[in-house]
Formats: structure tokens, C-alpha cells, sequence
């Protein structure tokens, strides 16, 4: 997989971990971490774990010009999946399109009920008992892509919008690894099913 961030990398640091010794062990590796920031305190922490990173600026160049750069930049990794953690750009169709159905995001609130920036702010000052995690397919929209999986935070007693992030924050760190690893192997089912029909057993 390709990870894609543009900040801290607290879910890339749980992906890396998950491949290296948990939930992704011998299922998913990490190709490369990009991010559109080359300064993102997240590169740093990639590199020191091991991870080939890269970068490339997105100021002053337009929406498709850019994306164009970045998908043939993660064409040279071959990835199999693109997952989105932090990643602070809306992107082009023709980035979608480049790595359709192969998209993944973590957005830290229930996509029907809130899309975009500060989901943890909007929890904390809607005073909600629990908000949802989703883990989605990313489509042309805001955050409005297919659902993959959801686990709901309980924000009950969370005094503060720092107590909220740490619960939630909790939560996205095994959702995301657990989410992808169900995908990788629903898909590896998939494709020995199609092999065992295309070449049956003889009796
Ligand atoms: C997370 O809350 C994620 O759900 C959202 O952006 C934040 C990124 O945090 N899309 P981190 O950089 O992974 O720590």
C-alpha cells in the first residue's frame, strides 16, 4: 500500500505497526508514504521507521496538474491500495480514476452525518454520547465514498475535545488496519474461487 498524509501520521505509525507485527503481518506492506507537505511531521516518523517516503509541494499548482505528478510518482511504487490517513487534499477524477475502488479513507465521524474538517470539534461541541469512526472508499465527494466498516466511540464523561481525540483516535488506529486486512483478504478469497472455477477439480 501507498500511505497518503499531510500531518502528524498517528494512523500511518498504527498501518506500519499492523504490517510489521500485527493485524497486516505478511498481508500488506507499506510501498511508500507520501505527502503533499514535504515538512509533515509524519514523513519524519515514516522515515524513521523505515519507510521509503517521498513529497512533492502542491503550492501555486492547479488541482489536475498536481495530481498528475502524484499519481505517476505512486505508479513507480505499484501499490495495490491507496490509503488516505490525514491526507489533506480533495482529489481530482482523474486521481480517482488513476486507482479506482482502491482508495481508502478514515474520516473520524459518521459520513452521513458530518463530512470534512474538525469531526472531533463537532462531537465534542454537539455534546454527543458517541460519534463513529468510518473507514470509506473515496469517490469524487467529500468524504461520501462507499462505507467499508464503522465502530462507534463512546464520548460519555469526555470532559474535554483533547479526552474525545484520544478516545477516537483509539479506535481509528485498529479500525483502519482491521478494516483493510478483512478487504485484502475478501479479495485474495476472491481470487482463489475464481481460479478453483477456472480450473476444476476432476472427480
Ligand atoms: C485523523 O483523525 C483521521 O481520521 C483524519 O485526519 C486525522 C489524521 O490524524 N482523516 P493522523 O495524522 O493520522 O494522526
Amino acid at each position: 500500500m501507498a500511505i497518503l498524509l499531510s500531518g502528524r501520521g498517528s494512523n500511518m505509525v498504527a498501518l506500519v505497526e499492523a504490517g510489521q507485527k500485527g493485524i497486516l503481518q505478511g498481508l500488506a506492506e507499506v510501498a511508500v508514504v507520501f505527502s503533499n507537505k514535504p515538512a509533515a511531521p509524519g514523513l519524519a516518523t515514516a522515515a524513521a521507521l523505515g519507510c521509503a517516503t517521498a513529497s512533492l509541494a502542491s503550492q501555486g499548482k492547479k488541482r489536475a496538474e498536481f495530481d498528475a505528478e502524484v499519481v505517476a510518482l505512486l505508479n513507480r511504487y505499484a501499490p495495490d491500495y491507496l490509503v488516505l490517513a490525514g491526507y489533506m487534499r480533495i482529489l481530482s477524477p482523474t486521481f480517482i480514476r488513476a486507482f479506482a475502488g482502491r482508495i481508502l479513507n478514515i474520516h473520524p465521524a459518521d459520513t452521513h452525518q458530518h463530512q470534512g474538517l474538525h469531526a472531533y470539534e463537532w462531537a465534542f461541541d454537539n455534546q454527543l454520547p458517541e460519534t463513529k469512526i468510518t473507514v470509506h472508499l473515496v469517490d469524487e465527494g467529500l468524504d461520501t465514498g462507499p462505507i467499508l466498516a464503522q465502530q462507534a466511540v463512546d464520548l460519555r464523561g469526555a470532559a474535554t475535545l483533547a479526552e474525545v481525540e484520544r478516545r477516537g483516535l483509539a479506535v481509528e488506529h485498529q479500525l483502519y488496519a482491521a478494516t483493510l486486512a478483512q478487504l485484502i483478504n475478501s479479495e485474495l478469497r476472491a481470487k482463489a474461487d475464481e481460479k478453483g472455477a477456472r480450473f476444476p477439480p476432476s472427480i
